[in-house]
């Protein structure tokens, strides 16, 4: 199968390691890129009928940390297999009041807080040092899609604000939450960067798809020790939403 026309490649995150829906037609085990090696091998087949690709950003057995990421070979490899729109799935705790765990949502707006990441193919390999326009670090058309696909699937997809993406792999304190606050960030993940910006480097449509998890830290209105458990159902629960909501996208072409 070629993939040269790829409709849109997923990148999966914490709780997503396998897409739903998808029809695989093959497995492009994980190969050497310029960068290094991705994270997992890219599963390919079809999603209502379109070519889709799959990549699991943590590795098949998440086995990688946000830090570990190879972010440059992931979206290298996705790029190389056709891919010219990218989904990224990430998990993130909810700060604005109206994103509780369990709730999908589409950012449209980022601030990046993570250091020592890999975040730029420009100024190595002979390739050109790259200061690509990052105002609007989502693609708009892509998040309307989203947003109209939503509609059409009687999902609630809220519109999500700004992502604050911290280095992790520990959780924030209630002080660094309310400092993001501050900055005005209304979810907080540990992934969405550098992929965006990798994703506009090599002219690639990218929208990030958060799932929220958790209250960020401070921010749960009825304070209680917050379980990997509960963490994980949350995820399960708001997950069961993304099938039917790339469906509705891909169908529309
Ligand atoms: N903080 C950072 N990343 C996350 C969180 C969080 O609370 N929940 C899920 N990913």
């Amino acid at each position: 199968m070629s993939d040269a026309d790829a409709a849109l490649a997923v990148i999966g995150g914490t709780g997503v390691y396998q897409l739903d829906g998808l029809d695989i037609e093959r497995s492009v085990p994980a190969r050497d890129t310029p960068w290094g090696m991705p994270s997992a091998a890219v599963t390919a087949g079809r999603y209502a009928g379109r070519r889709v690709l799959f990549l699991a950003r943590h590795g098949a057995q998440h086995t990688l940390a946000p830090h570990q990421v190879n972010y440059r070979a992931n979206l290298w490899l996705l790029h190389e297999l056709g891919a010219r729109a990218v989904l990224g799935i990430n998990s993130v705790g909810g700060i604005r009041a109206d994103l509780p765990p369990r709730t999908l949502a589409v950012p449209d707006q980022l601030i990046d807080y993570t250091w020592g990441r890999a975040g730029t193919y420009g100024g190595e390999q002979g390739r050109p040092v790259a200061h690509i326009d990052f105002a609007s670090p989502y693609s708009e058309s892509l998040r309307q899609r989203l947003f109209a696909a939503a509609r059409r699937a009687s999902i609630d997809l809220r519109e999500g604000g700004s992502y604050g993406c911290t280095q992790g792999p520990r959780l924030e304190s209630a002080a660094e939450i309310e400092r993001l606050r501050r900055d005005g960030c209304t979810m907080v993940g540990m992934t969405g960067m550098p992929e965006a910006a990798l994703a506009r480097e090599l002219g690639i449509d990218y929208a990030c798809l958060a799932v929220v998890a958790n209250w960020a830290a401070g921010c749960d209105p009825n304070p209680h020790p917050v379980t990997l458990q509960e963490v994980q159902m949350h995820v399960r629960t708001a997950g069961a939403g993304i099938a039917p909501l790339l469906r509705a996208l891909l169908e529309a072409g």
